[in-house]
């Protein structure tokens, strides 16, 4: 069957949403220690061009990873202005830091497959879950909401195939708890379009009424594809990381995130709107670029915006 232009677009939402995670899953595993205020000038920039939600740091064990260990002065030297900031918190001693620091939501994190959670934070699966309701029990009492992130969602680097039954039994378990949100992590970029689209369509029958955000990786160059399918197949929230930074210290092979300013720029084009002041955030990713001293994995930057045309050459 051949697809006409309106049927096309009709498959894709007006809007989505791109939650910024580079500060806290891009910065996470560069070597060097990032000095705290060029982290928070960064999420400023960032935040300038638009960015309303962002996962800003983690109150993660200092010796697991040591980029962090400056979370709470990151969170308290950000000036927010509406935006979101939300930080990664493993469980209830990162919980009651963030809190203190003054985060405006938690993010729960735990894994889809028991090797890769004991990889990440020690502990089995059940494990992770039963610490939980304490976390969600103290953010109750501060007046904060929690979400969670699923890793290993679309496969796990040590035990491959994850079936769909664990991430529902997962997710399930969160949102008895009172997770508002359920964020599918595929922590290093396993998945596929076609398994996408699948997955997408069974949390948003299992999980009705429940904010689903997807986070993708571009590991094995799939990002886009991945975002895609899942558009097309009801997902409206996306995680990102601006210059495609990103990984997991525990995980082999993890590399970027999908590219925020990548995805905004391939979004803009096609006519979905996500409220991002792309030339802003192009120039924050730049500048980003000059404080950091790096060349970011991110495409758009080196290219250009496809609407940037250059001068017929004259021979
Ligand atoms: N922040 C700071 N310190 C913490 C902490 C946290 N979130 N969690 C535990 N600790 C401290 C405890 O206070 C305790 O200190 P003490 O020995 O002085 O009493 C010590 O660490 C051991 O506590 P325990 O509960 O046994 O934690 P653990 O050593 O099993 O660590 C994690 C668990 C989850 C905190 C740790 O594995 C971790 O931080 N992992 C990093 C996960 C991550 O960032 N992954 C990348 C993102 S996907
Ligand atoms: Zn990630």
């Amino acid at each position: 069957m051949e697809l006409t232009q309106p049927a096309w677009e009709a498959m894709l939402p007006k809007r989505v949403e791109i939650i910024e995670v580079g500060p806290r899953d891009g910065f996470q595993v560069l070597p060097g220690f990032i000095n705290t205020l060029d982290k928070i000038r960064v999420i400023e920039s960032l935040i300038r061009a638009g960015i309303r939600r962002m996962e800003v740091t983690s109150f993660v064990h200092p010796k697991a990873v040591p980029q962090m260990r400056d979370a709470a002065e990151v969170v308290r030297g950000i000036k927010r202005n509406g935006c979101q900031c939300f930080a990664m918190t493993p469980n209830l001693k990162g919980a009651e830091r963030a809190i203190e620091a003054g985060v405006d939501m938690l993010n729960l994190v735990v894994s889809a497959s028991e090797s890769h959670n004991h990889s990440n934070v020690r502990r089995s699966v059940d494990e992770s879950l039963a610490g939980f309701p304490a976390v969600l029990e103290l953010a109750r009492q501060a007046e904060i909401p929690v979400r969670a992130s699923i890793s290993t969602v679309f496969g796990c680097p040590f035990e491959g195939n994850v079936p769909v039954e664990k991430v529902l039994y997962v997710g399930r378990r969160l949102i008895e708890m009172g997770c508002v949100e359920l964020n599918l992590c595929d922590t290093t970029g396993m998945a596929n379009p076609v398994q996408i689209a699948r997955i997408s369509q069974e949390v948003l029958r299992e999980f009705d009424g429940v904010g689903i955000v997807m986070h993708f990786h571009n590991t094995r160059g799939a990002g886009a594809a991945n975002l895609l399918a899942a558009m097309q197949n009801g997902i409206t929230s996306f995680e990102a990381s601006f210059g495609g930074l990103g990984g997991c210290p525990f995980a082999p092979g993890a590399t970027g995130n999908v590219c925020t300013e990548d995805m905004v720029h391939m979004l803009h084009e096609m006519g979905v709107d996500t409220g991002i002041d792309l030339p802003a955030l192009l120039a924050a990713v730049r500048e980003a670029e000059g404080a950091l001293n790096m060349t970011f994995p991110g495409q758009v930057i080196k290219a250009g915006r496809s609407c940037d045309l250059h001068p017929l050459p004259t021979i």
